[in-house]
């Protein structure tokens, strides 16, 4: 039984140690209703002001992904979600200067209609629209992996 406990601190203990090595994770949201997915137009800072994301934002230590992603919703949006499958692949941003990997997590409505309470507008997207908006670099390259999981919806 010790040994057995070992190896699982071991195996947790070698996991943290990869997430250190990966550095911070920021997380999003694809929130799907109806067959669309919900985007949201940064308010700051100025050069990606006007551009469209998936709502989210930094994981905080300590913090797991799925609780981070439902702060950054209930924080910008004013809604509680739902956190379900990854979508898509890791994305490499850079967020002041400093690497981070973008992981976005399909998501659903729990309680409360978004609202912009932190970006300039929020907007459902059908799947025609998708490729249409100007949206942040990271964010445009899902925009297959969205186009999926909104036809699965
Ligand atoms: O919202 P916040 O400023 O915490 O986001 C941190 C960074 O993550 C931003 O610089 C933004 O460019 C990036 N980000 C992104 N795609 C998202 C959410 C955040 O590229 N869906």
């Amino acid at each position: 039984l010790i040994d057995r406990m070992v190896d699982a601190r071991a195996v947790v203990y070698r996991r943290r140690a990869e997430e250190l090595a990966a550095g911070p994770v920021v997380v999003g949201a694809a929130i799907v209703r109806d067959g669309t997915v919900l985007a949201a137009q940064r308010a700051h800072p100025p050069e990606l002001a006007g551009r469209w994301e998936l709502p989210g934002g930094s994981v905080e230590p300590g913090e797991t992904e799925p609780a981070a992603l439902a702060r950054e919703c209930r924080e910008e949006l004013g809604a509680d979600v739902r956190v379900g499958e990854r979508v898509g692949t890791d994305l490499p941003i850079t967020v002041r200067g400093r690497d981070r990997t973008l992981r976005i997590h399909a998501a659903t409505l729990a309680a409360g209609e978004p609202q912009a309470l932190e970006h300039r507008a929020v907007r459902w997207l059908a799947p025609a629209e998708l490729p249409t908006v100007a949206w942040v670099e990271a964010d445009r390259a899902l925009v297959p992996d969205l186009r999926a999981l909104v036809a699965g919806d």
